[in-house]
């Protein structure tokens, strides 16, 4: 069983990631777990912070002569602005946020509290643990992508640009819908036995866990309401070259809470920024007395960014799911459980 836990305020000293449960003899090259974390800073929209954090992962534990241990591993990775003693008190809750909700809910009368934990900065840690996971998962050549599919409504590349320069213009943010693809896993990851261990539920939990994500779809998704039955199930062929296969994916790639061997693919539907540089109405907490939210150094639009966290929370979905089918602690193990399954289910 694979678990983590992260720590870590947006300006506070940096980010920590702890996983446990890799097997041991997973070969690892932290410039890949570096290069995950760069494509979490990219896309067009970020805001000012991501010019000053480059972030790099330092490897605390877990891994000795670039293979991991069995051991828990740790990542450190360092906030370059670690200005967290000395930001101001915010005291005007930023709607959209967990401001409000977050001061109330531990009694404090300062929102940093909650917003320098609350802060997606967060999602750093989840992207090199994700890294880790991805690195496990290509052993067994199973590929994790995303992309972007609409910003504000709008499809085409020259579009998306568009909507962000406008938001940019009236100082306003927008969100969009993005696409996760995992390919190259076999049937059986997941399942139909008890409702948590369905790979369903566990993919989707792990994407609305992201910052933001506020709607999640498996395959057709919403798109499977206004269609007949007949038009929308995956019919299945057995041919001796591939085994047993479908000629359409409308499924996802899951079926009663279990892999089905086609890729899975999932959507997710990210809301716009709440930070605007025109904030909306708020109430300062102190005098009780009507104010404008706080205004934070913010991004304008990150939906690239949450597809690079989605593939990572994805991957250790994934990973954990190949870890509880081919259990073992040592990789090799694993790779004999797995060629033995594929053997039995050819
Ligand atoms: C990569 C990433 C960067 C984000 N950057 C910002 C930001 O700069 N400003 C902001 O207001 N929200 C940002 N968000 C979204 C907020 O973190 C999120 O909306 C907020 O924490 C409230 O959580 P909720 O939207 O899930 O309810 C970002 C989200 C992600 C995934």
């Amino acid at each position: 069983m694979l678990r983590y836990l992260t720590a870590g305020e947006s300006h506070g000293v940096g980010l920590v990631a702890i996983l446990e449960g890799m097997p041991a003899g997973l070969k690892i090259n932290p410039a890949r777990i570096n290069e995950e974390l760069k494509r979490r800073q990219q896309g067009f929209g970020r805001g000012k912070r991501m010019e000053i954090e480059k972030d790099k992962a330092r490897i605390i534990s877990g891994i000795r002569k670039g293979l991991t241990l069995g051991s828990p591993i740790a990542l450190f990775i360092e906030n370059k602005d670690s200005s967290l003693e000395r930001l101001p008190r915010v005291t005007c809750p930023r709607p959209g946020h967990a401001d409000l909700a977050g001061l109330l809910k531990y009694g404090f009368t300062d929102a940093r509290n909650v917003l320098e934990r609350a802060s997606a900065r967060e999602t750093a840690s989840r992207v090199g643990i994700g890294a880790i996971c991805k690195i496990f998962l290509e052993v067994f050549k199973i590929r994790i992508s995303s992309k972007v599919l609409s910003l504000a409504g709008e499809c085409s590349q020259a579009g998306m640009r568009e909507k962000i320069l406008e938001a940019k213009e009236k100082k306003d943010t927008v969100g969009g819908i993005f696409e996760v693809v995992a390919r190259g896993l076999p049937c059986g990851l997941g399942s139909y036995v008890q409702a948590d261990r369905r790979l369903d539920a566990r993919l989707s939990q792990a994407l609305i866990s992201i910052p933001g994500i506020k709607g999640v779809e498996i395959g057709l998704g919403f798109g499977y309401a206004d269609k007949f039955g007949s038009g929308v199930h995956d019919a299945i062929y057995y041919s001796k070259n591939k085994g047993y296969f479908r000629k359409t994916n409308r499924a996802g790639g899951i079926e009663g809470g279990i892999s089905n061997g086609e890729d899975i693919v999932l959507g997710a539907c990210m809301k716009p920024i709440s930070t605007l540089i025109n904030p909306l109405d708020s109430v300062n907490i102190i005098t009780k007395k009507p104010a404008k939210a706080s205004v934070e150094r913010s991004d304008i639009c990150v939906v690239e960014s949450a597809g690079v966290i989605a593939e990572s929370v994805c991957a250790y979905v994934l990973a954990d799911a190949f870890l509880e089918k081919f259990a073992s602690d040592a990789l090799s193990d694993i790779k004999d459980n797995y060629q033995n399954y594929l053997k039995r289910i050819c």
